[in-house]
């Protein structure tokens, strides 16, 4: 409305449904499909982590699993691939039926031609973006990308300390969508818990990986609903503090 300061991306009606994304790493990998199930009806996707012990030392699982996994739950599964030649492996998931495919900045030569594939096989494209890659190289492609992934750790273990400094990197790729007009998940990946969500969300990231605050605790469900209830309050807070230069 004429006379108002402009809509802060974090209050407008249209503002996009906060999602938590279990991250199966912390699971127990003998009962996959009981990990799975313990979080339907409270998650909104479910996170799963391709390592692939050469782009990250560490190795977890693959496609096999990956496709057992989409036969036992109705979530849609959010595969972040920790792995070389993502241009090679990556449409596979895709394939299967994976909801999400992201796929690391580092790995890769031409990521615009890699989404093209994902989306061609028909899941969302995402891009990720390790501790120490800066975001801004990849702006101008994050218009062929339905996620972004900012890695609030370094890439390839769980467990580890939330690094707030890299939430900078949320505020400038959302700042960029914003004035974009872009429709883009920005979603966030370590250390996230019931201490460092909220930040997270008020820095303009709406879709939250968590593996130890969810598998760690007594009951994985009510941590997921308590960790997006605590991104609201997150979201909140920036929808309250008044947009800069919107003062016309
Ligand atoms: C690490 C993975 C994360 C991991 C997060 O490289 O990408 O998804 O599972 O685990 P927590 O939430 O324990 O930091
Ligand atoms: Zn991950």
């Amino acid at each position: 409305m004429r006379g108002l300061p402009p809509a802060p991306y974090t209050c407008r009606v249209i503002a996009p449904q906060l999602l938590v994304a279990p991250s199966i790493l912390a699971a127990d990998f003998a009962h996959l499909a009981d990990e799975a199930r313990a979080v339907e009806g409270a998650a909104d996707w479910l996170h799963v982590d391709v390592m692939d012990n050469h782009f990250v030392p560490n190795l977890t699982i693959g496609l096999p699993v990956v496709r057992s996994l989409l036969a036992a739950t109705v979530l849609p599964l959010d595969c972040h691939l920790m792995i070389e030649a993502p241009q090679r492996w990556g449409v596979g998931y895709a394939e299967a039926g994976a909801y999400n495919v992201t796929f690391h900045a580092e790995a890769a030569d031409n990521p615009v031609a890699i989404a093209r594939d994902l989306r061609a096989a028909g899941s969302r494209a995402g891009l990720a973006i390790d501790r120490d890659t800066p975001v801004e190289p990849y702006l101008e492609l994050l218009q062929h990308f339905d996620v972004l992934l900012i890695m609030t750790i370094k890439a390839g273990l769980g467990g580890q300390r939330f690094l707030p400094e890299l939430l900078e990197k949320v505020r400038t790729a959302r700042q960029h969508a914003a004035s974009g007009h872009l429709e883009l998940r920005i979603e966030v990946d370590g250390g996230i818990d019931e201490q460092t969500v909220a930040a997270a969300a008020e820095a303009g990231a709406d879709a939250f990986v968590a593996g130890t605050a969810v598998y760690s605790a007594a009951d994985p469900a009510a941590a997921v609903r308590r960790l997006r209830q605590l991104a609201g309050d997150g979201r909140q807070l920036a929808s309250d503090r008044p947009s800069p230069g919107g003062t016309d």
